[in-house]
């Protein structure tokens, strides 16, 4: 008799093959990893952007460098394009990730709360998830404004700084006003997540916890400072 046959004689048919789920640490690893990369570019993003205030020029050898990092090891742009694909590996990660422990969250209490109190872990779920979406619609104006210049009033392909001044000129407030949402999200967004990352790493007691919440707050405000200076700099005419 056959291994798979029953005291019958039936075969057993083999049992249906769950597909694998990744752990909620793996999970977890996950949103870590693609976040710390995502911190590190908002930064170095962050940072290049005050190049504006030393000049003009200095912003637009700026941004023609950024296309030719690595060269002559690399042939032109293939760092930007290595590093747009890595970033997008990175956003679609965290997305994924994020929505899954959600669902995994969700499951676990199939049975609502009676009466649910206003706790500070659903507030902060659901500022991370509009947060997010406000980010990715941010990047995809972001790309077609100052990228493809799609939507920019200068389209200089050359003078990426013109691009930036025409951008915040002071009648388009709205389009600043946008930035400003987007940035503040951002914040928020930063703030949260390095905080529950310390708490992942296995951060708990109450003094670590304030430390961790004091750290998460300096660097969202230091990163929302550096990037709303330069929109606040051209509308204001400090800049242009
Ligand atoms: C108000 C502040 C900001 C300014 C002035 C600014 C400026 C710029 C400029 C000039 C470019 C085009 C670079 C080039 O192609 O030469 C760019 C690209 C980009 N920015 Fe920003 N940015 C700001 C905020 C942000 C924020 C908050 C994010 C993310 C949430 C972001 C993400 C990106 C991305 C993903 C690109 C595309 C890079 C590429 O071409 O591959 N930026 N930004």
């Amino acid at each position: 008799m056959s291994k798979t046959a029953n005291a019958a004689g039936a075969t057993a048919r083999p049992a249906p093959r769950k597909p694998v789920r990744p752990s909620s640490v793996v999970l977890k690893l996950i949103m870590a990893v693609s976040g710390v990369l995502l911190i590190l570019f908002l930064y170095a993003h962050a940072a290049g952007n005050l190049k504006i205030f030393v000049g003009d020029e200095a912003f637009d050898h700026y941004a023609h460098w950024l296309r030719t990092i690595g060269t002559p090891l690399l042939p032109d742009a293939w760092f930007l394009w290595i590093q747009r694909i890595g970033l997008l590996v990175a956003i679609l990660a965290h997305i994924y990730a994020a929505t899954a422990l959600t669902r995994r969250a969700k499951k676990a209490r199939p049975v609502k709360y009676a009466h649910r109190p206003k706790v500070q872990g659903s507030y902060a779920a659901r500022t991370m998830r509009w947060g997010g979406v406000i980010i990715v619609l941010f990047v995809i104006y972001h790309i077609l404004d100052l990228t493809t210049h799609h939507l920019n009033p200068v389209k200089d392909a050359e003078h990426p700084s013109a691009n930036v001044i025409g951008d915040f000129a002071p009648e388009r407030w709205y389009v600043t006003l946008f930035y400003v949402v987007a940035v503040v999200a951002v914040g928020f967004h930063l703030r949260h997540g390095i905080f529950s990352a310390a708490r992942t790493l296995g951060q708990q007691t109450k003094q670590g916890e304030r430390r961790a919440k004091a750290i998460a707050l300096v660097l969202a405000v230091v990163l929302v400072a550096m990037y709303l200076s330069v929109p606040f700099a051209v509308t204001t005419g400090l800049v242009g």
